[in-house]
């Protein structure tokens, strides 16, 4: 039987929810144990590969990834990302593409970008049984629009509007809400407002949990967002793997005797 955390057990309480992003096999297997939530987040585009944005993230890529990441992993609830293009047309549009990596994932919910201009869709999607994991704030997906990689609610006006597009996406089914890049007084006040829990990225810790990427925690980001906490930092361990291994091979050190088959 499936030990996997349920979308309805990600409540607010007093230990924040840890969630934190996973793309391949190797790392959910190992990361899964610490968080109730893994996250495949369309940041998979500039994590892994290298575009500039999250804009060119495809619906297949979003599968494999997924797909990986649930067939690694036991326990940690998995939330895919749905990327940009494949939702906001209508809400018939993303059910047919939500339903696409579910079936082919077999994760347990999707997040997709948005406030109160997605509720209707995801009014429509939890209607037809699907959890969903909203996002407001700073929006990747709308970056061209935010006019780049802005920090929210710094004016009355939109901090109003944030706590709105909260309220909104949780009326309309959402189990839990990111906020991004975001000050903490809004955070603070959206976190207040709604009854489900909010996930911060950027967002203080008002919210009810948190996340990060998981290039950023391991120090494998060479110029992460001033939010992010490099918590180890892998990428001199794998510059200095990779310079002895180069070092043994041209020595001819590597392969050594135990590594080597002998025809008997
Ligand atoms: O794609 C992603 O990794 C995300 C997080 C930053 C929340 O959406």
């Amino acid at each position: 039987m499936s030990q996997r955390r349920t979308p309805d057990t990600i409540t607010k309480s007093a230990t924040p929810i840890v969630c934190l992003t996973a793309y391949t096999a190797d790392i959910a297997r190992i990361v899964e144990r610490h968080a109730d939530i893994l996250l495949v987040g369309d940041s998979v585009g500039m994590v892994l590969y290298g575009y500039p944005d999250t804009l060119s993230v495809t619906l297949d890529m979003m599968i494999a990834h997924g797909a990986a990441v649930v067939r690694s992993t036991a326990a940690a609830l998995i939330v895919v990302d749905m990327p940009f293009g494949t939702y906001e047309q209508s809400p018939e549009q993303a059910l047919q593409n939500v339903q696409r990596v579910i079936d082919a994932t077999g994760c347990d919910a999707v997040k997709l970008e948005g406030g109160a201009a997605m509720a209707p869709t995801i009014r429509y999607l939890t209607d037809n049984d699907i959890p969903v994991m909203g996002h407001i704030g700073l929006l990747p997906q709308s970056v061209e629009k935010m006019g780049g990689y802005k920090i929210q609610g710094r004016d009355e006006a939109t901090a109003q509007q944030l706590i709105i597009d909260a309220k909104a996406v949780a009326e309309a089914g959402a189990f839990a809400l990111v906020i991004e890049g975001t000050v903490e007084p809004v955070a603070r006040a959206i976190t207040a407002a709604v009854t489900i829990p909010t996930i911060g990225i950027g967002a203080s810790a008002a919210c009810d949990g948190q996340v990060l990427v998981i290039n950023d925690v391991l120090g494998l980001t060479p110029k992460p967002p001033r939010f992010a906490k490099k918590f180890t930092d892998l990428a001199p361990l794998i510059d200095a793997a990779a310079k002895t291994y180069a070092d043994d091979v041209r020595a001819r050190r590597f392969p050594a005797a135990e590594h080597v088959f002998a025809s008997k």
